[in-house]
């Protein structure tokens, strides 16, 4: 008996080697450890040991079955390991998967848009300010006080108790001019891009939150002639083609003569659609000569210098631009929108 135990150790031994796969493994344990294995014969046997060698017989027989647990365990392992990482069904050359990148907004896209196109003919983009007072929003800019966008009901004003002044959000942004002007001398050439707010009723075509870009161009001898030459400029970059303009007499306080710009209805050919009211041409900007009455506010002498300001909105250009039936799917966030541009 102890001497097949030996002979059983030693073969365990040699051929614990050749185990590399799961094949030969499960032979292994077929061959020394299941119920008719080896094994289990030499435990059969053991019943028929003589009691004096009980002792001994059982104790290599225990060392034996240990060893062949430990080498079967051991090499599963081996095998495991390596197979888990060669055969995990990866095949490298099926293409990446696409990642969902975000992207700009279609008013940030406008927005950087517009200043590149103004920035190549010598603008600066500036910043104004949302909250703004009485002053710059209205009276610098000849606005007196019974004008009717003073109204309550357009204008948003803020709690300015104790405040020398009433603090609202801007109705637009030209007010941004009335700082620009006061802190320094002409030539002044700015676009001023930014949020502007009104009390209006929420519609397909009004929100009470929107985006203007204020333009502003102050220098001896700046005429009419310029403003038309740069708002074509400007739509025919924007717009990507040489769309046909023109401007329409006008009224705001702040700038004498003042005009509307249309242009063209390229959603049409300018042959008359619903967008375009079945005009054929389509509103994106009031503009005008600087009025002297603000060269005044601002401590610029009007008989020394002139020129132009505009003011555009932006969602209005993009619904033009994109054919957006409604304002506030800008604001609504729906990716399939979004995704679209
Ligand atoms: N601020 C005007 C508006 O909001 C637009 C405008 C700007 C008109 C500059 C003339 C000059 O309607």
């Amino acid at each position: 008996m102890l001497e097949n135990i030996e002979k059983l150790n030693k073969e365990i031994l040699d051929s614990s080697a050749a185990l590399k796969d799961k094949d030969s493994l499960e032979d292994f344990r077929i061959k020394y450890l299941s119920r008719k294995g080896l094994l289990n014969d030499l435990f059969e046997d053991f019943k028929n040991v003589d009691k004096s060698q009980k002792g001994a017989v059982g104790k290599a027989l225990n060392e034996l079955k240990i060893l062949a647990q430990k080498t079967y365990d051991e090499k599963k392992a081996d095998i495991e390991k390596s197979t888990s990482s060669e055969s995990s069904n990866i095949d490298y050359t099926l293409p990446g998967r696409r990642f969902n990148l975000g992207s700009k907004h279609l008013i940030t896209q406008a927005l950087e848009d517009i200043n590149s196109i103004f920035t190549r003919i010598g603008f600066k983009v500036v910043d104004g300010l949302e909250i703004e007072d009485e002053y710059h929003n209205f009276d610098a800019l000849n606005t007196p006080d019974y004008h009717p966008s003073r109204d309550m009901q357009d204008t948003f004003y803020l709690k300015s108790e104790g405040k020398d002044m009433r603090y609202l959000l801007r109705t637009h942004t030209s007010p941004a001019q009335v700082h620009i002007m006061k802190s320094q001398k002409p030539p002044v050439r700015v676009i001023i891009p930014g949020k502007c707010y009104r009390n209006e009723a929420i519609s397909a075509r009004s929100l009470s939150m929107f985006h203007q870009v204020e333009g502003l161009y102050v220098d001896k001898n700046v005429t009419f002639r310029e403003l038309k030459g740069t708002l074509d400029f400007f739509v025919k970059e924007f717009f990507g083609k040489d769309l046909k303009t023109r401007l329409r007499p006008s009224f705001f306080p702040f700038t004498e003569p003042s005009a509307e710009m249309d242009v063209e209805c390229y959603l049409c050919n300018s042959k008359g659609c619903r967008i375009c009211k079945y005009t054929g041409w389509l509103e994106i900007l009031g503009c005008g000569m600087v009025d002297p009455n603000v060269f005044q506010q601002v401590g610029y002498d009007p008989e020394e210098y002139s020129g132009f300001a505009f003011g555009m909105g932006i969602e209005r250009t993009l619904m033009i631009r994109h054919g957006v039936p409604d304002i506030r799917m800008f604001y609504e966030n729906d990716i399939r929108f979004l995704k679209q541009f």
